[in-house]
């Protein structure tokens, strides 16, 4: 899609289509507890008190609650030792009561995340972040994917933006984002080119992109010079701005409004992706916030029905995931 720089990006609404997504989930669960008496849960895990993992766990859990799914948080403390938590994966892997494990990354230093997250049963690994996940994924096996790639997909697809043949570059390389959502886009049939740090020439790579997903964790990184015009644009980031000169320059007609946010709470969010310099190039971008977040935890809640359903065999129509 071209567009002339005076449009503004129409929005890709994921907290939309996170409802929509929710509700699905709702439905589901009613139907298992129906016709199979399986109630799904999700045990969380969190390691000391980071409050960002704070806020997101109790994220998670509420949206259990609200669709009808139990969770379970265990808190432990943030002296934690690797093994005390390798005993308590393994005492979730036996439960046949538990059914999705989320450990909250990223674990305190002390801790060592890789071995804690190689004990989580490949089966009730709801972020698909298990060894075994990622092969599937990366072979295109049927198999838990990761919460914020899946949801992108979903609100790619959902919005009508074609995948198949598209130039797509993901920005970032990280195991729960920028990998997984690299390898999505493959399976769909996208080109796919994968930025991050080290690339020598980001905007080169970027403007080719028709379908651009930035998840790098770094404030306004992308700016209108990166990107095709009429591209769409997907904004992982969440980065705190705090000062009311750089939320002017960041948020053009949106500026007074969060400015006034600032005023209030001490502090704003923007995404990777400067919002008032790119509207104006994109044909469609996701805000932040209120864009990517809220499919993270719909996907979650999605899988964690899926492991209920993949582990007790209990086939469903329609299952349209990988
Ligand atoms: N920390 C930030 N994002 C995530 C996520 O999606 N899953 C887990 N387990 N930890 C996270």
């Amino acid at each position: 899609m071209e567009k002339t720089t005076d449009q503004r990006a129409e929005v890709l609404d994921g907290a939309r289509i996170a409802e929509e997504i929710k509700r699905e989930v709702a439905a589901e669960v009613v139907r298992l507890q129906q016709e199979s008496n399986v109630r799904p849960c999700l045990a969380t895990v969190r390691v000391g008190d980071d409050p960002a993992s704070t806020i997101y766990v109790r994220n998670k859990v509420l949206a259990c609650e609200a669709l009808g799914l139990r969770s379970e948080p265990h808190v432990l403390a943030a002296e934690t030792t690797t093994e005390h938590l390798l005993d308590l994966v393994g005492t979730l892997n036996k439960r046949d009561d538990v059914d999705g494990i989320l450990v909250q990354l990223p674990l305190p230093p002390g801790v060592d995340e890789l071995r804690v997250i190689e004990a989580i049963d490949p089966a009730k690994d709801v972020d698909g972040i298990h060894p075994i996940n990622v092969g599937r994924l990366a072979l295109g096996q049927p198999g838990l994917v990761p919460c914020t790639p899946a949801g992108i997909i979903e609100l790619l697809e959902r919005s009508g933006v074609a995948i198949s043949g598209m130039n797509a570059c993901v920005v970032g390389r990280s195991n729960i984002v920028g990998r997984p959502m690299s390898q999505l886009l493959l399976q769909r049939n996208a080109t796919i080119t994968i930025c991050h740090s080290r690339t020598r020439d980001l905007a080169a790579m970027t403007r080719q992109a028709d379908i651009l997903i930035v998840a790098i964790g770094r404030a306004a990184l992308v700016r209108g010079e990166h990107i095709k015009p009429g591209a769409a644009v997907v904004d992982v980031g969440m980065n705190k701005v705090t000062d009311e000169g750089e939320a002017r320059a960041l948020f053009g007609d949106d500026a007074a409004k969060r400015v006034e946010i600032i005023k209030r709470r001490g502090y704003t969010l923007v995404g990777d992706v400067h919002p008032a310099e790119v509207e104006g190039v994109a044909g469609r971008l996701t805000p932040v916030p209120r864009g990517v977040g809220p499919l993270t935890i719909a996907m979650l809640m999605q899988n964690t029905v899926k492991a209920a359903r993949m582990r007790r065999g209990i086939k469903v129509t329609g299952d349209e995931q990988e």
